[in-house]
């Protein structure tokens, strides 16, 4: 279908890059890249989870072994859900009548059956890349692409490396442009007294932008004065990368990785790689009981209380951030009609985001060549401190 044919309202069009889920053409796009599915530790050896990507249903489990598998979330006989069966070896079975999937979603037995041969049945299956404590899955059609774009080195190395799922209910797109607006850090981050160790590294100045294309998405440049530019490298289609105050003061530094991933049109997993690879092994410790403190909050717990009554949370370190973030994102509405928003010259990283975004939308879905993307052979310094602010 072409992009006239499709082209109705500005409304509409915007709506198109926010659904995902069955055919929708930017499903089809974002499933064309490995996209983190869980948390590593969120599935041990010989137990499997529930897992919701693309309002797709799935099942990840691991073998005794430490083997990751992602099938379908239903059985092919009653279509009960799967993962609340049990681990076979590298097999799952079904707890309703003990049919049994291997890792390719072939199924391999039916016990209850006169015909006890392997049986011309498949649920659907996902190859699965583990890395930075991430579990990253290809949802597409065909071989999946080397698993290059998500690696960086920052992500690997012997420092500090955590992770964390939060569940948001709004659709995807508005937290992947929320990555392209260096605006909002003066105002959200800065509201009234709630003021956190973050705004204060980074400065209320309302910054100078610059956003352009590069080999793996967007760089974006904010300068808030001499010595205080922000820059942060966007990796198509879903990913920022930024970096903040460290969890301990004076203690540098924190590489954050976030993937916006779908979970179905009106909730997102979003997916961090929290990141110090240079921290001394004698700091580590420190740093993973501080971490420990933050790891499971989540403001969507505090939902009413944030939006009605203002009340953000004690600290004001991350969760502060987080919550003012949550606030002002998911504020938004669950899935945004954007027919009359009203851009503005601070909005140029949304404007830009959304002109890539088309562009291999509508390649994609006319049959035309996508952009390839690579990782940055060199990666910036994330970003420059300005004077007086060591962290
Ligand atoms: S529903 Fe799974 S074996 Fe019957
Ligand atoms: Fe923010």
């Amino acid at each position: 279908m072409s992009v006239e044919d499709r082209l109705h309202s500005r409304g509409e069009r915007l709506r198109e890059l926010a659904l995902i889920e069955g055919d929708a053409p930017m499903g089809k796009l974002l499933r064309r890249f490995w996209q983190p599915v869980a948390m590593s530790k969120s599935v041990v050896a010989g137990e499997a989870t529930a897992v919701r990507v693309f309002g797709e249903d799935l099942t990840l489990y691991r073998s005794p072994a430490g083997v990751p598998h992602l099938v379908g979330g239903h059985c092919a006989h009653r279509l009960t859900l799967l993962h609340t069966g049990w681990v076979d070896g590298d097999e799952i079975r079904c707890i309703y009548h003990g049919w049994t999937y291997d890792g390719t979603g072939q199924c391999t037995l039916r016990p209850a059956e006169r015909d006890t041969a392997r049986p011309n049945i498949k649920i659907a299956a996902y190859p699965l890349y583990e890395y930075g404590g991430l579990l990253f899955g290809y949802l597409g059609d065909g071989e999946p692409p080397p698993f290059e774009l998500p690696r960086k080195p920052c992500w690997e190395g012997n420092g500090f490396h955590v992770t964390r799922r939060q569940a948001w209910p709004s659709n995807w797109l508005q937290f992947v442009e929320n990555s392209m607006d260096a605006v909002h850090v003066s105002f959200v981050h800065a509201i009234g007294r709630e003021q956190g160790r973050f705004i204060q590294h980074v400065s209320q100045t309302i910054p100078e932008l610059e956003y352009f294309e590069t080999d793996a998405g967007i760089r974006q440049i904010a300068t808030r004065g001499p010595g205080n530019v922000r820059l942060s490298d966007w990796t198509f289609p879903n990913n920022n990368h930024i970096i903040i105050p460290g969890p301990v003061k004076g203690g540098g530094w924190m590489h954050v990785g976030i993937w916006n991933v779908p979970i179905d049109n009106t909730h997102t997993q979003r997916m961090h790689m929290y990141s110090m690879p240079d921290l001394p092994p004698d700091q580590v410790a420190a740093f993973e009981a501080d971490w420990a403190q933050h790891q499971n909050y989540d403001p969507v717990n505090d939902h009413d209380a944030l939006f009605n009554d203002h009340a953000y949370p004690p600290d004001k370190y991350s969760d502060l951030t987080n919550a003012q973030d949550y606030v002002a994102q998911v504020g938004q509405g669950p899935l945004v009609d954007r027919e009359h928003e009203i851009l503005g010259r601070s909005d140029a990283g949304i404007a830009l985001l959304r002109r890539l975004l088309y562009r291999e939308m509508d390649a994609l879905a006319s049959g035309l060549p996508t952009k390839a993307w690579h990782p940055l052979k060199e990666s910036v310094e994330l970003p420059t401190q300005h004077a007086g602010a060591a962290n």
